[in-house]
């Protein structure tokens, strides 16, 4: 059966710029963009360019070097902005204007002090004005995940009769539960006059650990498109984490949706962004941590060892790691150890073994690894 395909718009030069120190220049932001398009994501969302002439500048170098995927920019529901935006976009092959405001009760009255009516009137303003700039307009209804969901299907509805082509939902507090996301996604789908005629977008923070899981309860529930930066990168603790999402798709066959991602250029694209943002990569970092092909227990080790599939549910391969690790530890047994020791080039025979690990245990319970070169002293102290 023929999986339905589900658009990733990455937002790593935009939202996950916006991180403290994480700051770009130019060149950089094209050489990422380039990345993101071999990669194979389908929407760049490049800058926000009425924010400053940088912006402004890195947007329109990257709509020159973009060739097929669309590129966005973001802008408020505000006249100005649309227009920069839109000159921004100029030299784009596939332009798209994001354009929004909040809808939320909370940003009714503390951020813009106005009325539920005033909101939707600025919002269709925006829409109808970033209409004549490009054809292809994103409305964000921000906090949409503080929103209440009969207001939102209005604020949907109004701005698809507006010429919206994609809705944004975001959950721009990090606040939902998958389940209580993954509803107002549904709800959406049965309240919303022609809601077929634009693609519902899922867009959601981390503050509490669960953007991929809030992205997936969306795209279960009809969402098309995902928003998401690479390592998960974004405001606070970060944005739905591309990689995290795009493989959730790949391994499970049962929610029948797919990428065009090109899954094995994961790994160096993270490896790009976390190099030129200066911002490393946690560890344990689902899918392009340094740790999430290596084993340093002895009973995995040795599962792996006679049979990778016992521990592992994706194959490094498949996002461009080379091969999973052993990482020798207190932890681990004789066979990680006889493992490692092949590879520099000791084959160890069982009363050899027996000799050595004793030796073994007691040089990594004071180390917090053993590398390569310390496997040769280990065995020479002893056979
Ligand atoms: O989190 C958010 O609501 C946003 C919007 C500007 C799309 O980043
Ligand atoms: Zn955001």
């Amino acid at each position: 059966m023929n999986k339905e395909s589900v658009k990733i718009f990455d937002t790593t030069l935009r939202d996950g710029e916006q991180v403290p120190g994480c700051k770009l220049n130019t060149a950089q932001k094209v050489v990422i963009a380039e990345k993101l398009e071999n990669l194979g994501v389908d929407v760049i969302e490049a800058g926000f360019p009425v924010s400053s002439p940088g912006d402004f500048n890195s947007v329109l170098e990257i709509t020159k070097i973009i060739k097929d995927t669309t590129v966005c920019a973001l802008s408020r529901a505000v006249e100005n902005d649309i227009k920069v935006a839109g000159e921004a976009l100029k030299y784009a092959k596939f332009p798209r204007i994001h354009t929004g405001i909040g809808t939320s009760d909370s940003h009714i009255k503390h951020k813009f002090n106005s009325t539920r009516e005033k909101i939707i009137e600025t919002g269709y303003n925006a829409v109808k004005y970033a209409k004549t700039f490009v054809e292809d307009v994103e409305f964000y209804a921000e906090d949409a995940g503080r929103t209440d969901n009969a207001f939102l299907a209005k604020v949907c509805e109004k701005m698809i009769e507006a010429g919206a082509t994609v809705l944004n939902i975001p959950d721009t507090t990090g606040y939902c539960l998958p389940e209580d996301y993954g509803n107002k996604i549904k709800y959406l789908f049965e309240n919303v006059k022609n809601i077929d005629k634009a693609t519902v977008s899922c867009h959601c923070h981390n503050d509490l650990g669960l953007a991929t899981a809030n992205s997936i309860a969306a795209i279960a529930n009809g969402a098309r498109q995902i928003e998401c930066t690479i390592n998960g990168i974004g405001e606070r603790a970060g944005n739905t984490s591309l990689e995290e999402v795009v493989m959730i798709m790949k391994q499970h066959n049962s929610l029948n949706l797919d990428t065009n991602i090109d899954t094995k250029l994961l790994y160096e694209t993270s490896l790009l962004v976390s190099e030129s943002m200066g911002m490393m990569v946690q560890p344990n970092k689902a899918i392009v941590g340094a740790n999430a092909f290596s084993h340093s227990s002895g009973i995995h080790q040795d599962g792996v060892i006679k049979n990778r599939l016992t521990y592992e549910i994706i194959d490094p391969f498949d996002v461009g790691v080379n091969k999973s690790s052993i990482i020798l530890t207190a932890r681990s047994g004789r066979s990680a150890l006889a493992y490692r020791a092949k590879l520099v080039g000791f084959e160890l025979s069982k009363d050899e073994l027996d000799l050595v690990y004793p030796e073994f245990l007691k040089f990594a319970d004071n180390n917090k690894s053993v590398l390569d070169k310390d496997i040769p002293e280990i065995i020479n102290n002893i056979l």
